[in-house]
Parts: structure tokens; C-alpha cells; sequence
């Protein structure tokens, strides 16, 4: 596979001129100290569910009392799938020879032994359940960090409604990621229901924290949807601030201001939040989610949000897919793309998952 690397070659416009090396790509390996989103809430369930994420395969369910539990989908015995067997009580049970698992990967019961050997056993993964996203951690899992997980009051407060959505990509997490720092590219792959011809001028604010992007900016004169115009009556001309922070490989979070017209003006908040979970190197889970307050309970608005993101969102994964596609089938070595300046947030971010993934890898060398 060729390796889409960088260059800057027009100083006026480049970020700066970095190698390559400083930049995540295709070949940076999946960062694992983070917590991801897993599946929906609703998805998890007494019927075992397989998901492979960052590679692993994994099988989620739920015990008696509630408790969502995600073990390796491989039976310690002769690696039977366990999402292929049926739950006894808390326990999973291997469709193959019937040994049972429990919620922390301990053995329960091998039926041919009549006991249960402390060394059968499959590793457990920590869960966060977050409103609707079951988040999981990939890292140690004697050590998950709290502190990563983004806190989210805007799809469990009572002031909130959401609505979500998922599709899966056959692409790297981190175009997904470039995708969504990139407004430039709005009018050309969404068409005119969401992308203004400013869009692909419009040159957002980028700031990097550490290793968190911050990207914002401001649109005036915003063109609502009719069905989202009708039912929150904001009064024309609305301006939009969008501020876009990337805390993880996890989660870009978008939130969006609107304010109208009217006097005093109105003023409403939604939040956007992107979910990339690495499926493998070359395919993504994408999570998606939209929270707003206003308009609470009203089941258009909320058929309008699924179906603005579920036109989006695809339409980006086409593009994202065909990129993949053309990437792993080209044979030039002697390839590299080309920065201009409207990839400032990107070319940020790339750089801070680099560093990021040089920490993990100087932090546990060889444990993955
Ligand atoms: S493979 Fe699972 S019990 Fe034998
Ligand atoms: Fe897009």
C-alpha cells in the first residue's frame, strides 16, 4: 500500500514545513489509552452482540440486573466465538463445550471438569455507560483513566433531547477526523442544503491545548432547514458560531450557537458529536449524535436532525470510502499530498495524535 504522506510546498499557505513523521497516518498504530464508543445503549442487550474494535473482537451484553459487561469474543479453550453462545444468568456460555465465563472474564464452570480453573479465563474491558453511548476502554484494563472520558450533561440532562445515528466505514478513523476540521469541502459533497459557496473560503480559528484542537467559526446569515425554521421560530437573519474541540481519536465534539434576529435574540444550542471507533486500520465505526435545547419533544425536528445526519454522514463516508479504496490499490511510492491552508485544524490535529501515540507507545513499549 502506498503511504499518503504530506508536504507543505507553498509557504504562503502551509501550516510549516514538517516531515511527514510528525504527522499521524495510515501507519500509526490505534491508540489504546482511550475510551471509545463501543455500541448504543439500546444495543446491548441479554443477546450477545460481536463488535471488533482497534482489532480486537469483542462480545457485549447485558447481566440480570442491567449491567453492560464486554469480554474478548475468543474462548479460552479453542477460540469458539462467545457471541455465538447463550447467557445463564450473568454468565456467558461457550456454544462449543459449554464452559462458562463470568462478567470479569473469570472462568464459572467447565462442565467436563465439574470446576473452574483460575487459568480459563478471557480478558474483561471497563464500560462507561454515558446516556446513550456505552463507552469502552481499550487501554489497561486495571487502569482505565476517568479523567479521558468526556463528560456530556447534553444527552442526560432533562433539558436535552438527542437523537443519533451509526454507519459503518470501510476507511481510517483519521480521515473521518480531517473530514470533520474541513468545511471547505461542504458545498462540493453536500450540495447546497448545507454548504454555502463561504464555506469553502471560510478559514476557522484553530488553537491546539496540549494535544485537545479547538477550531472555530462564525457564519452569518445561515440558511435553517424548513422544517427546523418552522418548528423553533427563530427569526431571520441567524448567525451560527460553530466550535469544534477533538479531546481524543474518540470524539470530535461540534456545538453550534444559533442566534436570530428577534429582540432580545434568541438563542439555541446543539451539540454535534462525532464518534470514530477503529474498527481496524482500515474501517471505522461512526457514531453520531445531535443534543439540542429547544424544541424539546418535537418528533419533526428530531426526524429532521436524522435525516440531515444521515445524508451528511453518508455522503462523507463516500468520499472517505473511495479514498481508501484508491490509496490501497495505487502503486506510485512516489506520492504525497499536497497541504493548502484551509487544512490548518488538520494538519494540528494529526500532529497531536502523533505525539499522542509516541506517548502510548513510550508509556507501555511492547504491552499491545
Ligand atoms: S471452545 Fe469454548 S468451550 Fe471449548
Ligand atoms: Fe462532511
Amino acid at each position: 500500500m502506498s503511504k499518503p504522506a504530506r508536504t507543505t510546498e507553498d509557504d504562503n499557505h502551509a501550516v510549516g514545513r514538517k516531515s511527514p513523521a510528525e504527522m499521524a497516518d495510515r501507519s500509526t498504530p490505534l491508540m489504546r489509552n482511550h475510551w471509545y464508543v463501543a455500541a448504543w445503549a439500546e444495543e446491548v442487550t441479554r443477546t450477545p452482540l460481536r463488535r471488533q474494535i482497534l482489532g480486537d473482537d469483542i462480545v457485549l451484553y447485558r447481566t440480570e440486573a442491567g449491567q453492560a459487561v464486554a469480554l474478548h469474543n475468543r474462548c479460552a479453550h479453542r477460540s469458539f466465538p462467545l457471541s455465538r453462545g447463550i447467557l445463564k444468568g450473568d454468565r456467558i456460555v461457550c456454544a462449543y463445550h459449554g464452559i462458562e465465563f463470568n462478567p470479569d472474564g473469570s472462568c464459572g464452570w467447565v462442565p467436563s471438569l465439574q470446576s473452574a480453573p483460575r487459568a480459563m479465563r478471557v480478558p474483561s474491558y471497563p464500560l462507561v455507560e454515558q446516556g446513550p453511548f456505552v463507552w469502552i476502554w481499550m487501554g489497561n484494563p486495571d487502569k482505565p483513566d476517568n479523567d479521558k472520558l468526556v463528560q456530556q450533561p447534553w444527552f442526560t440532562g432533562p433539558d436535552w433531547n438527542h437523537v443519533t445515528g451509526y454507519c459503518h466505514m470501510k476507511a481510517n478513523y483519521l480521515g473521518l477526523h480531517e473530514n470533520l476540521l474541513d468545511l471547505s469541502h461542504f458545498p462540493f459533497v453536500h450540495g447546497a442544503a448545507v454548504g454555502k459557496a463561504e464555506h469553502a473560503e471560510a478559514r476557522p480559528k484553530v488553537r491546539v491545548e496540549g494535544n485537545v484542537v479547538h477550531a472555530s467559526v462564525l457564519h452569518r446569515d445561515v440558511v435553517l432547514a424548513p422544517e427546523y425554521a418552522a418548528a423553533t421560530a427563530l427569526v431571520a437573519p441567524v448567525d451560527r458560531l460553530s466550535e469544534q474541540q477533538v479531546p481524543s481519536p474518540a470524539i470530535h465534539v461540534g456545538k453550534a450557537i444559533l442566534t436570530d434576529s428577534s429582540d432580545p435574540p434568541q438563542t439555541h444550542l446543539r451539540y454535534i458529536v462525532h464518534c470514530p471507533t477503529p474498527e481496524t486500520q482500515t474501517s471505522t465505526h461512526y457514531f453520531w449524535a445531535i443534543a439540542r435545547n429547544h424544541a424539546l419533544g418535537n418528533e419533526r425536528v428530531d426526524a429532521e436532525s436524522r435525516a440531515f445526519g444521515a445524508k451528511a454522514f453518508n455522503e462523507d463516508r463516500e468520499v472517505l470510502e473511495a479514498i481508501e479504496e484508491l490509496v490501497a490499490r495505487d502503486g506510485r511510492d512516489d506520492f504525497r499530498e499536497k497541504i493548502i491552508r484551509t487544512d490548518e485544524g488538520a494538519i494540528l490535529l494529526l500532529r497531536a495524535f502523533a505525539r499522542m501515540a509516541a506517548e502510548e507507545a513510550a508509556a507501555h513499549p511492547g504491552t499491545y
